[in-house]
Formats: structure tokens, sequence, C-alpha cells
């Protein structure tokens, strides 16, 4: 048997996070500059397939009988057997990622969907796109608890999506290249406690945090149709009203703060904070000439990576 390999990107959410947890558009695109990669040779260890996660330094073993609590990524490759209908099979399965942890950039999404997909080339059993956004929506949700599911559907299809839970797939238009600058603040943060403490404030304040979600939902609607004409310097100021409601859903943090103010300092047509928030990585829609000094600002101020990605 030779090796198989297969990969699958990280994500960015430009707008609509949070509210479209509560039926609230958002749109998000794939960031190819990192991913994450599986290869699948055979294993030594007989009925065990081992997977070897090597820049997180683990060994995952995934015998007949599972383990209490369970890895995440056990339970995706046992959900894919049984869904083919097969036993463990001896491999060995070795993941690389680029793709940093906790930090809002759908590392546990793509990792899921390239061992899924790297399994389903060696064993012979093909996996439709469909199928595989389900089953990584499954897992994600071991993670979650309650994910809206536009991780997943970008990192599976690997396009740019406006997304509505529960809704077929829509993608959207791009009228000119729109150019991104993507900064990590280097703190890791749990997206479920955030998309938890929004539950609790919903629940306690259902009309003021109704009126958040549903103004959010119309700055996305906005600023699809923004991408439409390639108005980048309207992005950057719908981002600004956005990054304004996700600080009242409490999700933003002073690291974040200071990353957007850094961006618009210099000349950012505007910033705000992208996924569950907290910590993570913020996003600044930046004129062209613009990006190389607005990078080497948000390196020089804190940031602990920075990628420039274009959207067309
Ligand atoms: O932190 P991320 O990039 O996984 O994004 C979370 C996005 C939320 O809207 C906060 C939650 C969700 O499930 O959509």
């Amino acid at each position: 048997m030779t090796a198989f390999e297969a990969s699958a990107p990280g994500k960015i959410i430009l707008f609509g996070e949070h509210a479209v947890v509560y039926g609230q558009p958002a749109i998000a695109v794939p960031l190819p500059a990192v991913r994450a990669t599986a290869v699948v040779k055979p294993g030594t260890m007989t009925g065990s397939l081992v997977i070897v996660a090597a820049n997180l330094a683990r060994t995952l073993v995934i015998r007949h009988e599972p383990d209490r609590n369970e890895h995440a990524l056990a339970v995706a490759v046992r959900k894919f057997l049984a869904l083919t209908g097969q036993s463990i099979p001896s491999l060995q399965v070795t993941l690389h990622s680029t793709i940093p942890v906790a930090s809002g950039l759908g590392s546990g999404a793509a990792v899921t969907t390239a061992v899924l997909r790297a399994l389903s080339l060696a064993t012979q059993h093909p996996l439709t796109s469909e199928t595989l956004n389900e089953l990584v929506y499954e897992v994600e949700r071991l993670h979650h608890g309650t994910p809206s599911g536009i991780d997943n559907t970008v990192v599976v299809f690997e396009k740019p999506v406006y997304f509505v839970r529960g809704k077929p797939i829509e993608t959207f238009s791009v009228g000119q290249p729109v150019h991104l600058v993507v900064a990590d603040t280097g703190v890791s943060s749990a997206t479920h406690l955030a998309v938890g403490d929004v539950r609790k404030l919903h629940t306690a304040e259902p009309e003021r945090i109704g009126a958040v979600t549903d103004a959010i939902g119309e700055i996305v609607r906005e600023a699809r149709a923004a991408f439409a004409d390639g108005d980048a310097s309207g992005l950057g100021e719908l981002a600004r009203r956005n990054q304004v409601h996700l600080q009242s859903l409490t999700v933003s943090s002073p690291e974040l703060e200071h990353l957007i103010a850094v961006a618009e300092e210099h000349g950012a047509f505007g910033a705000k904070l992208s996924g569950g928030g907290r910590g993570g990585n913020m996003i600044a829609f930046v004129p062209p000439d613009l990006v190389s000094g607005v990078c080497g600002a948000l390196q020089a101020n804190g940031a602990a990576r920075v990628i420039h990605t274009t959207i067309s």
C-alpha cells in the first residue's frame, strides 16, 4: 500500500459570528495559508489504528474497545468506520497542521476533515462532501455544544459561504479582490465558553440581545452586497459596526481591541474580532497599498502571527 494524503484549510469568519447561532446569516472564507494534512500508511499494530499528531506531540491509539472519554478525533474515526461498515483497520495516520488551535481558525474541523478524507482514500470507502460535512459537524458538537455548523461547512467545501444555520449552502460573489489581514492575539480561547456566556446573556435579556443579533444579521446582508460591489472601504465600515455589537455580547478582549486599534490607526478601513472571540484572531480590511504597513504594525505591536489573504 502506498501512502494516502489529504488536507483541509483553516477558515476565518468575516461577519456574523455568535449571531449565526441564533439563526442570523454569517459570512466566512477558507484560509488556505494554514492547513491540516493527514498521511495514511500501513500500521504496525494489528487491529489498531494509530493517529500521530506530529506537532501536538500526541499519539492516539484506536482499538476495538473504545476508551472512556475518547478524544474527539477517535470518535470521528469510529463514526466513519461505523458508517462504512468497517472494523478497525491496521493503519497509521500522521497529522501535521499549521493551524493554531483554539484561535478561531477552524483547527478542529480541518484536522477531522483531513483525517477522514485520508482514511476514506486509504480504505477505498468514498465519502461525499455532504456526508463528511455531517460527520465533522457531529464532532464539532463534542467540542462546542451547539455549533452553528459554519466552521465545518467552510472547511469541508473549501469555498466562501454565506451561511444560515440549517439552510442549504450559498456562496457569495466578490466584485473585486478584497485584501484582508488576519492577526492572532496569541491568547487561546475556548469557543464553547464564549458561546455559553452569550447564551446566558440571551436568556437573561432576550430583547436587548435579540436586537443585537438582529443588527448583526443586517450588517451581514449589507456585507454580502458590499462584496458583490468589491467595496473594501464599505466592508471596513461594516466591520467597525459589527465589532461594536460583539463588544456588547462581551466577546471582545483588551488584546483584540489593541490589535484592532493598531490596524485602524495604520490605515485599515475597519477591523473586528473573528470567531468565538475573547482571544484568537482579529481581521482587518485594508487598502492594497497599506497591507505591508498594517502587517508590520501588527507584528510590532504584539501579534503572534499575521497573515495577508485576498478574497476574490
Ligand atoms: O471560534 P470559531 O472560529 O470556531 O467560531 C465560532 C463561531 C461562533 O459563531 C461564535 C459559534 C458558531 O458555532 O458559529
